[in-house]
C-alpha cells in the first residue's frame, strides 16, 4: 500500500506559472514579483497581472482600471437580491448566492472560452465589493451607495460600506489586504477550485468551490475568529493568560500557524507594519498591542513547548486591521474573497489551459 499523506501534506500536485511560496525562507512571488514589490502596486495592476499574466504597461493598466469601474454597478435586480438574501450571520452566505445568481444573468455563462473567461474575471473582481456593501448597508437599513469611479479599488470599497470617503492610510491598508490576500498557490480554496475547473465545470462553478472552500476556520474563516478574539482578549495583559488558557485546553489560536510557512509569513510582516500604521492614526493602539503581546506568547510557548516557534499567518495582522476598518467579522472571511478572487480565475485559466480531471484514490479500510 502506498503511504497516505494525512491532508495531503508535501505532495506535489501541479505545475504553476502564478506563484511561488520558499516557506523555510519566507518567500511569496506573484509571476515571479517579490511580495514586498507587489505590496506597492495598486490592486489593479496586481489583479491584471494574475489574470493575464503580465505587467500591465500604463495603457493597458489605464483600460483595466477604466473597464473595472465600469462593472463595478450592479443591477437593481442584483440589489434585490442582496437586500434579500441577508438571513445568515455570514456575508459570505449572500455572496455565495450572488455569484450564483450572476451566472444566470450572464449571457456568456457557458461560454468556456479564454476571451469570455476574461469577461467573467472582470465582472467578479470588479462586482464583488459592490454586492458585499450593498447587502451589509441593506440589512442595516441604510441605502446602498452607486460605486465613486475617483476612488482605487479598495477606497472605493470602505465608501461604498461606511458612506464616507477612507483616509489615505485606510484606503492604503485595504489595498495592500487586497493585494496579499489575492493568491497563495495551492492553498485549500484554490485547490477546490482547480478540482471543479478540472471537471471542465465553468468558471463561476469552480469560483464557488473555491468561496465554499475559504469560509472554513481553518482557512479564510479564521480572520473572523481573529477578529472576535481581539475583542475578547480585551486588553494586552490578557494575552498570556487567554493563550495559556486555550493551550492548555488544545484548543487552536486563530491566525496562528501554516502548512507550509516554517518562518515568518511575508504577508504578516507586511500587514503588521500596515497595522501599526492605521492604529497609530487612530489614536488607540490596544488592538495593535493585545496582537503583538498575543504573537508573543505564541512565540514563547511553541518555543519553549515545542522546541519550534510559531508565527502569525495572513489572517492575524489582517484582522488588526479590519478592527481599525471598521469592518465588521461577519464581513471578514468576504472581504478576503475580494483580493483572492483574481488568484482564484488566475488558476482557474490555468487549469483549463493543460487540463487532466483531478481524481485521487482513497485506500479502503
Ligand atoms: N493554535 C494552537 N496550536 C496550533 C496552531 C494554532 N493556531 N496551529 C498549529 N497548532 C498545533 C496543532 O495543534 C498541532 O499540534 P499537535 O502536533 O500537538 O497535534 C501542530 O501545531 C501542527 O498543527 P496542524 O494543525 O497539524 O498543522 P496543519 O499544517 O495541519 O494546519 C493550520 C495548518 C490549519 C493553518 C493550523 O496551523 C491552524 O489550524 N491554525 C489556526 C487556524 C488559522 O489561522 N487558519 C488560517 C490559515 S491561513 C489561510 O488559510 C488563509
Amino acid at each position: 500500500m502506498q503511504e497516505i499523506k494525512k491532508g495531503l501534506e508535501g505532495i506535489v500536485a501541479l505545475d504553476t506559472r502564478i506563484s511561488f511560496i520558499d516557506g523555510m525562507q519566507g518567500i511569496l512571488r506573484y509571476r515571479g514579483i517579490d511580495i514586498e514589490q507587489l505590496a506597492g502596486m495598486t490592486y489593479d495592476a496586481v489583479s491584471y497581472l494574475l489574470v493575464n499574466g503580465e505587467i500591465p504597461n500604463e495603457q493597458e493598466l489605464a483600460a483595466y482600471s477604466a473597464r473595472l469601474k465600469t462593472e463595478r454597478r450592479i443591477n437593481g435586480e442584483m440589489t434585490d437580491i442582496m437586500r434579500i438574501c441577508n438571513y445568515g450571520s455570514e456575508a459570505l452566505d449572500s455572496l455565495r448566492t450572488a455569484i450564483s445568481c450572476t451566472a444566470q444573468m450572464d449571457y456568456e455563462n457557458d461560454n468556456n472560452s479564454l476571451e469570455a473567461n476574461k469577461n467573467k474575471a472582470i465582472r467578479l473582481i470588479a462586482k464583488l465589493p459592490t454586492m458585499i456593501a450593498v447587502m451589509y448597508r441593506c440589512k442595516n437599513g441604510e441605502i446602498p451607495l452607486q460605486p465613486d469611479d475617483d476612488l482605487s479599488h479598495g477606497a472605493n470599497f470602505l465608501y461604498m460600506l461606511r458612506g464616507e470617503e477612507p483616509s489615505a492610510i485606510e484606503a492604503e491598508a485595504i489595498e495592500k489586504d487586497f493585494i496579499l490576500s489575492a493568491e497563495h498557490e495551492l492553498n485549500p480554496s484554490t485547490f477546490a477550485l482547480r478540482i471543479a475547473a478540472s471537471t471542465l465545470a465553468d468558471a463561476y462553478s469552480a469560483i464557488i468551490a473555491g468561496l465554499c472552500t475559504l469560509k472554513g476556520p481553518l482557512h479564510g474563516g479564521a480572520r473572523k475568529g481573529v477578529m472576535e478574539m481581539l475583542d475578547e482578549v480585551a486588553v494586552p495583559e490578557n494575552a498570556n493568560d487567554y493563550v495559556l488558557y486555550k493551550l492548555a485546553r488544545k484548543q487552536k489560536i486563530m491566525g496562528f500557524g501554516h502548512r507550509v510557512y516554517r518562518n515568518y509569513d511575508p504577508r504578516s510582516r507586511i500587514f503588521k507594519e500596515m497595522a501599526k500604521k492605521v492604529a497609530k492614526e487612530n489614536g488607540d493602539t490596544t488592538y495593535y498591542e493585545v496582537a503583538e503581546n498575543l504573537e508573543h506568547v505564541m512565540y514563547r510557548e511553541f518555543l519553549e513547548v515545542r522546541g519550534r516557534p510559531i508565527y502569525p499567518n495572513v489572517d492575524f495582522y489582517s484582522a488588526v486591521i479590519y478592527k481599525y476598518l471598521q469592518i465588521p467579522p461577519e464581513l471578514a472571511t468576504s472581504v478576503f474573497a475580494i483580493g483572492r478572487v483574481s488568484g482564484w480565475t488566475a488558476h482557474c485559466f490555468e487549469q483549463y489551459t493543460d487540463n487532466r480531471v483531478i481524481r485521487p484514490r482513497a485506500h479502503y479500510v
